[in-house]
């Protein structure tokens, strides 16, 4: 078993922690914020993630988590799992990464640094570059970039689709790839430059479907087609799949809206305008604003109205709020002179902008209201065409930004019902 050091105490370095320390390895995780290294110490979690309080109480014996880089020592291993965050031009912030090549101490036998921060391509070779620099030759460098969804991290870990491996030494990535030993997944070996290159292109791709399904849902509001059936109807064309075929009101999150920025920019940084990518952003501002237009169509000027905007997090079963489409709906409505309130079960609503009031239930939420939003597809949100829902709002009108809900059965419930990409009431009269 190896020792394996990690960078950064954030969503991704803990999560890698506790499932490295799970498969059998040591693992010391140092960050430079102290309460977050005391609160782990105690088996405390900084951040809402199923599974991983289990994890980490189950293997604290294993886990080392430190402020003081000199504690890294020794490690085989020593991931990077910093923040990367957009500047202002839209190019990743690699200054966390070089904070931590700056600091590593003294280090004898052949340690290998491994990135799992999202970098942009030729970050791998500049780094090995800084090391050398730095007279630290002998220290390896491999990039295994991650590809974890919030909420299913743990899972996506142990059971991935696929593990990669760049590497400049083929021993490099040899022993990168002996991490794994007990993961049942096919491993890509690659150049680092590619191993890069496959972390940025895999989120384009998917946030490349989502706008595509998106503008097909669009269309079917304009043509009276229902997006959900068409979804169904591709997606099991073994070429094009099921996943990612949800049409909504648009993606958020901490990688997807940062990371194609990222590609974006790196693109232009080497003179190609990456088109599609481009079309696949602006798509996805635009579809987040769509649900004002109809929340107009049925309610006129919203000045004065009091809209509930039911689910704030970016998506269920997280508290994450980074770039949620709540965040814009929110401004939007405030500017159009709407009451806005908001219910989430976890999310923290006083990160919505100034001026919006939060609701502690779904009933609060849509008391007297004349319009309620389903902004994220949370599980209690599965029955809100109820008689109670019903008769706590002044207009019963649900805008379904999720199509979390059976059209028919909402519109039986006594409730005027819009979906994305789904048809109106007069146009559903063939059932499945
Ligand atoms: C995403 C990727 O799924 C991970 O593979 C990747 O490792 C991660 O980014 C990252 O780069 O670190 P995550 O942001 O946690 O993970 O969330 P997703 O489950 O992918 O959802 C992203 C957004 O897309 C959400 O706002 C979700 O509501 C939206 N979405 C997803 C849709 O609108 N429709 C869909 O069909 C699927």
């Amino acid at each position: 078993m190896a020792k394996v050091g990690i960078f950064g105490a954030g969503w991704v370095g803990v999560v890698t922690g506790v499932c490295f320390a799970e498969l059998g390895h040591d693992v010391v995780i140092r960050d430079v914020v102290p309460d977050k290294i005391e609160a782990l110490g105690h088996g405390q979690m900084p951040f809402h993630e199923a599974d991983v309080p289990e994890l980490l109480e189950r293997n604290l014996e294993r886990l080392t988590f430190t402020l003081d880089v000199d504690d890294i020592v020794g490690c085989d291993f020593l991931f990077v799992c910093v923040d990367t965050p957009p500047t202002y031009s839209g190019d990743a912030d690699l200054s966390r990464v070089w904070t931590v090549v700056d600091e590593l101490p003294e280090l004898s036998g052949h340690p290998i640094l491994v990135m799992k921060s999202t970098v942009p391509v030729g970050t791998g070779e500049k780094v090995r570059a800084g090391l050398d620099q730095r007279g630290l030759e002998h220290v390896g460098y491999a990039s295994n970039p991650e590809f974890l969804a919030e909420g299913t991290a743990i899972r996506d870990f142990m059971q991935p689709d696929r593990i990669v491996v760049g590497a400049f030494a083929a021993d490099d990535a040899d022993a990168v790839a002996s991490l794994y030993d007990k993961v049942d997944a096919p491993i890509v070996r690659s150049d680092v430059n590619s191993a890069e290159m496959i972390k940025l292109a895999a989120n384009a791709a998917l946030m490349t479907r989502i706008s595509f399904i998106n503008e097909i849902a669009n269309v079917c509001e304009a043509t009276g087609a229902d997006v959900v059936k068409v979804a169904e109807g591709i997606g099991l064309d073994n070429r094009i799949g099921s996943k990612f075929l949800r049409a909504g009101i648009g993606y958020g999150g901490s990688c997807f809206p940062k990371d194609s920025l990222a590609l974006k920019q790196l693109a232009s940084n080497s003179g190609y305008h990456f088109q599609l990518l481009a079309a696949v952003i602006e798509v996805n501002e635009l579809q987040k604003r769509r649900v004002i237009g109809k929340l107009v169509r049925h309610l006129g000027s919203l000045r004065g109205k009091t809209v509930a905007l039911l689910g704030v997090a970016f998506k269920p079963d997280t508290d994450d709020m980074r770039e949620a489409p709540s965040i814009v709906l929110a401004s939007r409505l405030l500017a159009e002179g709407a009451t806005v309130r908001a219910w989430d079960p976890v999310a923290d609503i006083s990160k919505l902008p100034r001026g919006v009031e939060a609701a502690a239930t779904v009933l609060d939420a849509v008391a007297d209201a004349d319009a309620a939003v389903i902004v994220t597809e949370w599980g209690e949100l599965k029955e809100l065409a109820s008689a109670e829902v019903r008769e706590a709002m002044r207009n019963p009108l649900i805008v379904d930004g999720r199509n979390l809900l059976d059209p028919a059965d909402a519109r039986a419930a006594g409730f005027t019902y819009e979906g994305v990409g789904r048809p109106a009431a007069a146009d559903a009269r063939v059932e499945a």
